[in-house]
């Protein structure tokens, strides 16, 4: 019989959540295998206790203790498979740092998750909202993920067409109570085209021919400019974007875009992105702040906790942000990360 992980009660979260707002977990395991994790489930089933998994905590937010089980998942373990010519899968563990897999790529000289540098968070985290930066999304080159499927307590491979991605979306948020991902596989190529084509990234870059440019310098450039805009979780605590960029329909778009000339916004294959930085910015909200919450002051989609913020103090930020841009706009903002705890 394998050791039981260890389960351990009243855990305080803070410093497991990037924006650090204080709440505690009832029950709390960190799971270094998918065995550890069928083992946990099943005695949180057992107990008849919810559960939240957590990567690295960067994408959500407490807005109270978690009174189930929080599992925090620790399967680490890089390898590369199928390498065949200019190819190559580069398989992650779930709990494996990100950022750190995009410099491992990067420096083997490996192609595609690049401009994917410094997002916070775990590997098996970056499917759920399908994360993106500098005109990459993680679907582009995701072969496969190995998720332990809850219905049925068995591991399943679940092929890129299977993960339904869209922007910040996926499976894995549509049904969040199914799937909990152990690896993932990512399809990566020595000979791809770089993509420089966002407009930071062409700025940044000026007039440096491609040819001379190779996955690290690329890494680096995100870097660079990420640094520039966006705060430091260690640092500033945040979570990133805090709202998704809002679709309009075409009609939506010109009349808006006839009373905002200067509204922000990229045509989608259907529909129109807006830039909900620029809607928010318009608000007047960049650099707002009370004594413990406020808004980046140099973007305004990211919310940050300045001094002993709650998850509340953040969500009531958030909700009356959300009331001005559709007072102004009438444009709905859509949260980008998950509530979880607290009442109800
Ligand atoms: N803008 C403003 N005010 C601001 C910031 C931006 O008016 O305070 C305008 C600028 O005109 C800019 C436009 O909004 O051109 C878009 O800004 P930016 O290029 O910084 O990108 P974003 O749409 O705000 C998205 C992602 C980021 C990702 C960047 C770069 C979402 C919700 N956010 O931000 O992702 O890093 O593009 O690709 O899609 C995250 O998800 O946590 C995240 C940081």
């Amino acid at each position: 019989m394998s050791p039981q992980p260890e389960i351990r009660e009243n855990v305080e979260l803070e410093a497991l959540n990037t924006l650090h707002v204080p709440a505690r977990a009832r029950f709390y395991v960190e799971v270094r295998s998918a065995g550890e994790l069928a083992q946990s489930l099943g005695w949180a089933a057992t107990e008849g206790l919810n559960v939240l998994i957590l990567g690295g905590g960067s994408n959500l937010v407490f807005a109270g203790d978690f009174m189930g089980l929080v599992v925090r998942l620790a399967i680490r373990g890089r390898r590369w498979e199928h390498i065949d010519g200019h190819n190559a899968t580069l398989v992650l563990g779930a709990g494996e740092n990100w950022h750190e897999a995009v410099l491992y790529a990067a420096r083997a000289g490996y192609r595609g998750i690049e401009n994917l540098a410094l997002i916070p968070g775990t590997a098996g985290a970056a499917p759920v909202q399908n994360i993106g930066a500098y005109g990459v999304e993680l679907c582009d080159c995701l072969e496969s993920v190995t998720a332990l499927d809850r219905t049925t307590g068995e591991l399943v491979v679940l092929e890129n067409e299977q993960c339904r991605f869209a922007y910040r979306d996926s499976v894995f948020k549509q049904t969040p109570d199914r799937y909990v991902i152990t690896e993932i596989r990512l399809g990566l190529s020595r000979s791809r085209p770089l993509m420089l084509g966002y407009r930071d990234l062409q700025e940044y870059l000026g007039d440096t021919q491609e040819s001379s440019l190779d996955p690290l310098d690329v890494a680096e450039a995100v870097m660079a400019i990420r640094r520039r805009k966006l705060p430091d979780p260690d640092k500033v605590p945040n979570a990133g974007s805090f709202f998704k960029n809002p679709v309009v329909d075409g009609a939506t778009f010109e009349s808006l875009k006839a009373r905002f000339p200067d509204i922000v916004a990229y045509p989608q294959e259907q529909g129109v992105k807006l830039a909900a930085a620029w809607l928010i910015d318009q608000c007047g909200w960049k650099g707002f702040r009370n004594e413990r919450v406020g808004v980046h002051n140099r973007q305004a989609l990211v919310l940050i906790n300045h001094s002993c913020g709650s998850g509340s103090d953040i969500l009531t930020l958030a909700e009356r942000i959300r009331g001005s841009v559709t007072a102004r706009f009438g444009v709905s903002l859509e949260m980008e990360p998950g509530i979880v705890g607290g009442p109800g």
